[in-house]
């Protein structure tokens, strides 16, 4: 019997994970796990579109398993120069940390803002990616990119209910939405699918609103240089937010 955790060459998610995270950061490993998973679940052929990709860590996740595919992964960032991630070195670091990952055939670097090429946009996909630009008009507008997937394709979302943005857009926009259904979570990535949410489904968004809240508590004492009190209140034993 075929096992689907391994690619047509015998891939195994681990050898992505190496790959990937020679690279800086904030995806955890539970995360790449999530995106390989669900770009493993693709046809043949398929591409992925994702949004933001910075030093390439996400990307080559994708990269790794869209190559085997003989597909493609189309990586959205403007590197912004004087901006917080972006500019020439950032892109510079991108650049060779695909090549590095043996996947610069498969992965086309598209070097401008989502919210500026979406309506333009006419090259199919079946998975988007979003993390890019976390505040809520990028991000709602970020969404609207799912019209160009078949149904039941899945769109997955990081800095979901730990940046306000993402969080705000998610109960405005995705929590009435008729084509977006929750599924799941690995930390802040959350997983939808283009598929009619039940009661059920919009529930358990609101359902993740403490964990939200607690992201955001965690974030005030980091802030505030008390990680003593956030590791032992919430058992957040790390420098960094809530990824
Ligand atoms: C959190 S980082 C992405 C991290 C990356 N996915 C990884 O795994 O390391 C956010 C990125 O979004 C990019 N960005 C900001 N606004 C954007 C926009 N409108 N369209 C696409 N990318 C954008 C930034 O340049 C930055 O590189």
């Amino acid at each position: 019997m075929p096992d689907s955790s391994l690619t047509p060459s015998g891939q195994t998610f681990e050898e992505v994970w190496t790959a990937a995270d020679q690279i800086p950061g904030w995806m955890t490993k539970a995360q790449a796990e999530m995106l390989d998973e669900h770009a493993r679940s693709l046809p043949d052929g398929s591409a992925v579109l994702e949004i933001g990709s910075h030093q390439g860590r996400s990307t080559v996740v994708l990269g790794r398993v869209m190559r085997e595919k003989k597909g493609r992964v189309y990586a959205v960032d403007p590197f912004i120069d004087g901006k917080l991630f972006g500019g020439r070195k950032t892109r510079d670091a991108f650049e060779a940390n695909i090549r590095n990952a043996g996947v610069e055939d498969t992965v086309e670097l598209v070097c401008d803002y989502s919210t500026k090429i979406r309506k333009s946009w006419d090259k199919p996909f079946q998975m988007l990616y979003i993390d890019g630009k976390h505040d809520y008009w990028t991000y709602t507008d970020d969404l609207k990119w799912r019209v160009h997937l078949p149904p039941g394709a899945p769109v997955l979302v990081h800095d979901c209910f730990a940046s306000f943005g993402v969080t705000l857009g998610t109960l405005a926009k995705v929590l009435p939405a008729k084509d977006l259904r929750y599924v799941r979570r690995a930390g802040s990535m959350a997983l939808f699918r283009v598929e009619k949410p039940s009661r059920a489904d919009r529930l358990r968004i609101l359902r993740e609103l403490p964990w939200f809240v607690r992201a955001q508590v965690i974030k005030g004492l980091l802030r505030l240089r008390l990680r003593g009190v956030a590791r032992v209140v919430f058992g957040h034993d790390s420098p960094y937010d809530v990824y």
